[in-house]
């Protein structure tokens, strides 16, 4: 496995037909679009964390029963320049660059300017998100990169700051049934009061003619205030539903100070996040009818999110699914040095590791509690569930198996009301996050396909996209694709609606 975790990627920029075995269902079109590290090291110079690698932007495409394959590196100002230099001369969350000696004094005030003040990088490695009708290869910060979907080419990069004043804003939106994207951002430094920031993109905001950003029709929903000015809670998701988002303020924060001066100090922004053991959570529950907060808020002891599964409303209570840990150790796990580890050496080195539990919260919104209604189910990460359930009141998740390992090698179905589960799993094989397609009319909620992208570290078997029913978790299809693929994140299904 170690072997294949972190070796630089190869692009495949002209699709290729997979093999398939069983059947592709005829109703399936459209294309799966997939993002995540896939380049470790320009020239002889190396990342230090699996999350700093230079995206990999790949696409599975399903037409009459057919897969085809493509897979293109996001050709960032990052890409460009470090491809330009033939070695890393952007920094990365967890890689701080500094200026080569040998350069004119002009270039090293240049890399020292922007590790000063960070210009964050604009390599988007996370996942893909949809504004209007524009497709964005996205990480967590003022940086989008603009892909069409279709070739895979890097249409170009869109600032947040040029039509929203934040610094940092999530990888993971959520969408309503018109088409409207909502997000959430961090407003830290040079913007007024640092503050959170909600924010909608509508629906029918996209002007390919005129090349001009779905973002420019931004409207900002609400702000919510730090309760403690200089060290925000880092965030990567949130929830949502039908009238209200749900914000977990976490005691995982970014010191806004180190951050400053992390280039001086000679140390990366990823040791510029602590997790206070000793602080509450907060859970913000806001209106986004009404971008008013609600007055009351709810605290819980300390922990880690990621990923939110859902959140819905019922019976007078918003209930949220989170993923949660017990501290912020898993960003640890995955430096490079310790992936590259064997299996062994790799449970020895983190035995401190703890693994993510999945409990229910529920808030009521007219009385102060907060309850963790289960905590039983412990391992799964990279949640998803049929999206047509968001902000609905939901039955089924989907994930990654991540118990002792960083690299997932099972991927599952849970039922949250009986609280068990069935898992897809193969020797030697890594699926990705499962996504799930609904079939045409379907009224059943686990009714449709999961779609998962495989790699083996076994050479005898090609990599592959995996088709399961999403009832039982069998497989009906495979498709083997005759190219390397490279292990990834998170990905979007765009339905082919044949427009
Ligand atoms: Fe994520």
């Amino acid at each position: 496995m170690q072997a294949i975790i972190a070796r630089n990627g190869l692009e495949t920029p002209e699709p290729v037909k997979a093999e398939v075995k069983g059947s592709v269902p005829s109703w399936l079109q459209g294309t799966l679009l997939r993002n995540g590290p896939g380049l470790f090291s320009v020239g002889d110079s190396e990342y230090n964390h699996w999350f700093d690698g230079l995206s990999l932007i790949h696409s599975f495409t399903f037409s009459n029963g057919e897969v085809t394959y493509r897979s293109k590196y996001l050709k960032s100002e990052t890409y460009k320049r470090n491809v330009k230099a033939d070695r890393i001369v952007v920094s990365e969350f967890g890689t701080m660059i500094y200026p080569d000696p040998c350069k004119n004094i002009f270039s090293r005030a240049m890399t020292h300017f922007r590790n000063i003040i960070p210009d964050f990088t604009d390599n988007n490695l996370i996942n893909i998100i949809r504004y209007g009708q524009d497709y964005y290869a996205s990480s967590e910060v003022n940086y989008i990169n603009q892909v069409d979907p279709s070739t895979l080419e890097t249409v170009g990069r869109v600032n947040y700051r040029n039509h929203i004043a934040l610094n940092l804003a999530t990888a993971h939106p959520h969408y309503d049934k018109e088409g409207n994207t909502y997000n959430m951002g961090t407003a830290i430094i040079g913007l007024g009061r640092p503050k959170y920031i909600i924010f909608k993109v509508p629906g029918t905001t996209s002007d390919k003619d005129l090349k001009k950003p779905a973002l420019r029709k931004v409207q900002q929903i609400c702000s919510v205030p730090f309760r403690s000015t200089l060290y925000p809670s880092y965030f990567h998701s949130f929830g949502m539903t039908e009238n209200y988002v749900v914000f977990v303020e976490q005691p995982f924060k970014l010191d806004i100070v180190k951050l400053a001066t992390a280039y001086f100090r000679g140390v990366n922004w990823g040791s510029c996040l602590k997790f206070d053991e000793k602080d509450d959570t907060f859970f913000h529950v806001i209106n986004i009818k009404t971008g008013k907060a609600n007055s009351l808020r709810y605290h819980a002891d300390a922990l880690v999110v990621f990923h939110h599964i859902n959140a819905y409303e019922d019976d007078g209570h918003v209930v949220f699914d989170i993923i949660a840990y017990k501290d912020s150790n898993l960003y640890n796990m995955f430096y490079l040095h310790n992936m590259k580890k064997e299996t062994d050496n790799f449970i020895e080195a983190n035995q401190e590791f703890s693994p993510p539990v999945f409990p229910f919260h529920s808030i009521d919104i007219t009385w102060v509690t907060a309850q963790s209604t289960s905590g039983t189910f412990s391992g799964m990460e990279l949640p998803g569930i049929n999206y047509d359930f968001n902000a609905r009141k939901y039955r089924y998740f989907y994930g990654s198996r991540l118990e002792w390992s960083p690299h997932p090698n099972k991927i599952a179905k849970v039922d949250i009301v009986t609280k068990t589960h069935v898992e897809w799993r193969q020797e030697n094989c890594y699926p990705s996050e499962p996504v799930f397609v609904a079939s045409p009319g379907a009224v059943e909620e686990d009714d449709g396909v999961i779609l998962s992208s495989v790699v083996s570290s076994d050479p005898s078997i090609s990599p592959f996209l995996l088709l399961l029913d999403a009832k039982t978790f069998e497989e009906i299809a495979r498709a083997s694709i005759p190219v390397p693929v490279h292990m990834d994140l998170h990905g979007l299904f765009i339905p082919d609606t044949g427009k």
